[in-house]
């Protein structure tokens, strides 16, 4: 017989109805007279009772039952004793006292509790990844990630965007991270690769004239993992021809607060600020900045212009930068704790970090004997000092004290508890830099990605000062996470190929990986730019949870591994033929 009502149905309206439940045994108490077990299914739970006095012979089977076993149950909903309502569980005011059982399956004694929230090793939990998604935490992150799917399918639809696949199995084009490979059999030495993201296709797809299109898509990256980082993660794609960055950010925004609002009940004021790369890295020292932290950055090379403090004035004559922070209540961290945090500081690649209590009106210990009077006033003003106060200052170049302080800055907050966990903040953060030097590769490398354009083109823009072209690039913070990305795509096809040629891509090799782009650049290809969410991070900044792979099925750990089913794993010599490959001796 199929079930008659899910776990979690069941109130005082169903008294005395005759119904059917299935579930697994969720908790079992044995009470010598009565049995009592909770059924529980992903809807709920519901208490189900063994009485010996009305059925002898079910109450017997009863006894066997254990943790786990998956049951049909058939009886009568009755209402609870008094003294065993339950008001935390919606079936919490009824019973089932059951006439007829059926074991549909047994369990072994699972390796962890699903019943209890105790913290369990990870590896264990990922091994066993199906024991843990019926835990009703990890059950609830994929209710809500189903629903935000359904939201902004809906959205888009609605919104005239057309939802079209992509091939899984693409040419090899770097976008900035490793790519997966898969050899190819018919066509021997050869390889896909797998998409680290759909972005060609999506931009061909406007060439197409497809116009708006979106896409929930699997994006591949041979990466270094970390805990926001998948090798395999989802995008919510999107692609829109006849824009510029204000439309896109307009929609993406639109879009982020349909998905708050309907998912978790969340309001998103709008419009959500906006601020530039530049102002980001100088207040809040990254790209991704979370603004909950109530203090910032605050830049002191005016106010040390004439400082006769040696390390400063160094600084000022090489045209460096002199930052700051100011941690409140700061005077209280022992002289040790601030040796570390200087020690720390050096290892993250500053010179040294000078500090400056506050007491009684007045500057104490560090570098306070090297300032004058003037510079003490203008720092008590510039940072509205308080007794108890603590100034933390860098100066080193302009790339080296940002970043530094930002990580300061992180981590005072969270060790200080700073960080209102309850709040959503979201910024958008624009005017990014085109293009970056690499030391590494000795070549200017694109920020975003190859295909962005820049904010103001003429012919010559890449003459001078590459590193000072702004793209229309945009980036989608959520408490210091970037959740997305886009730009305004290069339509020329005399400009991406100038582009390629700024990366030092040879033109024999821009042939090679992007004729086809170039080639389709060529017959009327609109203005056309996008974004792309990270839905894997999203969701697990909606629910909170402290890992990318609580909100991912069936996610892989940090060394890109899959426990429980063992991948990657070795394969038969013929597979190895057939693909025309020779494994080295490893
Ligand atoms: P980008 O590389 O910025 O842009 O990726 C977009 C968003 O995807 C998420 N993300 C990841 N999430 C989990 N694990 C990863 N390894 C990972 N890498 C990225 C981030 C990021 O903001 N094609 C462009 C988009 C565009 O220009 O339209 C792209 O892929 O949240
Ligand atoms: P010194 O004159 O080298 O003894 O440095 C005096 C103080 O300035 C010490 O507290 C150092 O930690 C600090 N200091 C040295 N270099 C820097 C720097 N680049 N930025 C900030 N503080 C520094």
């Amino acid at each position: 017989m199929r079930r008659t009502y899910t776990c979690n149905e069941l109130t005082l309206k169903n008294i005395g109805e005759d119904v059917v439940l299935n579930g697994w045994v969720h908790s079992k108490r044995d009470h010598g007279s009565l049995i009592f077990i909770d059924l529980r299914d992903r809807y709920g739970l519901t208490q189900i009772v063994f009485n010996p006095e009305t059925n002898k012979n079910i109450y017997m089977q009863a006894k066997e039952l254990r943790s786990e076993y998956v049951l049909e149950i058939h009886g009568k909903v009755e209402t609870r004793p008094q003294e065993s309502l339950n008001n935390a569980i919606k079936t919490g005011e009824i019973e089932v006292e059951v006439k007829d059982l059926i074991v549909l399956n047994k369990s072994k004694t699972t390796p962890f509790e699903i019943s209890e929230d105790n913290e369990i090793k990870e590896e264990l939990r990922l091994t066993y990844r199906y024991l843990d998604l019926r835990k009703k935490k990890l059950q609830n992150n994929f209710i809500l990630r189903s629903k935000v799917n359904q939201i902004t399918r809906n959205f888009l639809y609605n919104n005239d965007f057309l939802e079209i696949e992509t091939p899984i199995l693409m040419k090899s084009t770097p976008e900035g991270a490793r790519d997966f490979l898969v050899p190819s059999r018919n066509h021997p030495g050869k390889f896909y690769a797998l998409p680290q993201s759909p972005q060609t296709y999506k931009q061909l797809l406007m060439i197409a004239g497809f116009d708006q299109y979106f896409q929930i898509v699997k994006c591949f990256r041979d990466e270094d993992l970390r805990k926001d980082r998948q090798p395999e993660f989802t995008q919510i794609d999107i692609e829109m021809s006849f824009v510029e960055v204000d439309d896109v950010i307009d929609m993406a925004s639109k879009l982020i607060c349909e998905i708050f609002e309907k998912s978790i009940g969340y309001k998103i004021k709008l419009p959500i600020e906006e601020i530039s790369y530049k102002e980001a890295f100088e207040r809040f020292g990254n790209d991704k900045p979370d603004l909950r932290i109530p203090f910032e950055i605050v830049t002191l090379n005016e106010l040390f212009k004439n400082s006769e403090f040696m390390v400063f004035k160094e600084t000022i004559k090489n045209k460096g930068s002199i930052a700051g922070i100011k941690i409140k209540g700061g005077v209280s961290f022992t002289r040790k704790k601030i040796d570390l945090m200087i020690e720390d500081a050096k290892n993250k690649g500053a010179k040294g970090l000078a500090y400056l209590k506050f007491k009684d009106g007045n500057f104490e210990t560090g570098i306070s004997k090297f300032l004058s009077s003037d510079e003490k006033d203008s720092l008590k003003r510039k940072f509205e000092l308080d007794d108890g106060d603590l100034l933390l200052l860098v100066a080193d170049s302009y790339n080296v004290v940002y970043p530094i302080l930002g990580e300061i800055r992180l981590e005072i907050a969270n060790e200080l508890n700073l960080i209102n966990e309850n709040e959503y903040n979201f910024l958008w953060v624009v005017d990014f830099p085109l293009l970056e030097f690499s030391e590494e590769e000795n070549r200017f490398v694109a920020r975003h990605h190859p295909f962005t354009q820049p904010k103001l083109y003429s012919e010559n823009i890449f003459d001078e000062s590459p590193e000072n072209i702004i793209a229309k690039a945009y980036d989608l913070v959520l408490n210091g996470n970037e959740i997305a990305g886009g730009s305004i795509r290069i339509h020329q096809k005399k400009l991406q190929e100038r582009m390629f040629e700024i990366l030092k891509i040879s033109k024999k090799e821009a042939e090679q990986k992007f004729g086809f782009l170039l080639n389709a650049l060529q017959y009327g290809a609109p203005p056309h730019g996008g974004i792309a969410f990270g839905l894997d991070r999203l969701i697990m900044l909606l629910t909170k949870a402290k890992s990318i792979r609580d909100v991912i099925a069936f996610p892989k750990t940090n060394s890109a591994y899959s426990l429980m089913e063992g991948a990657p794993s070795y394969v038969v010599d013929n597979q190895i033929n057939d693909l025309h490959l020779k494994l080295k001796n490893i």
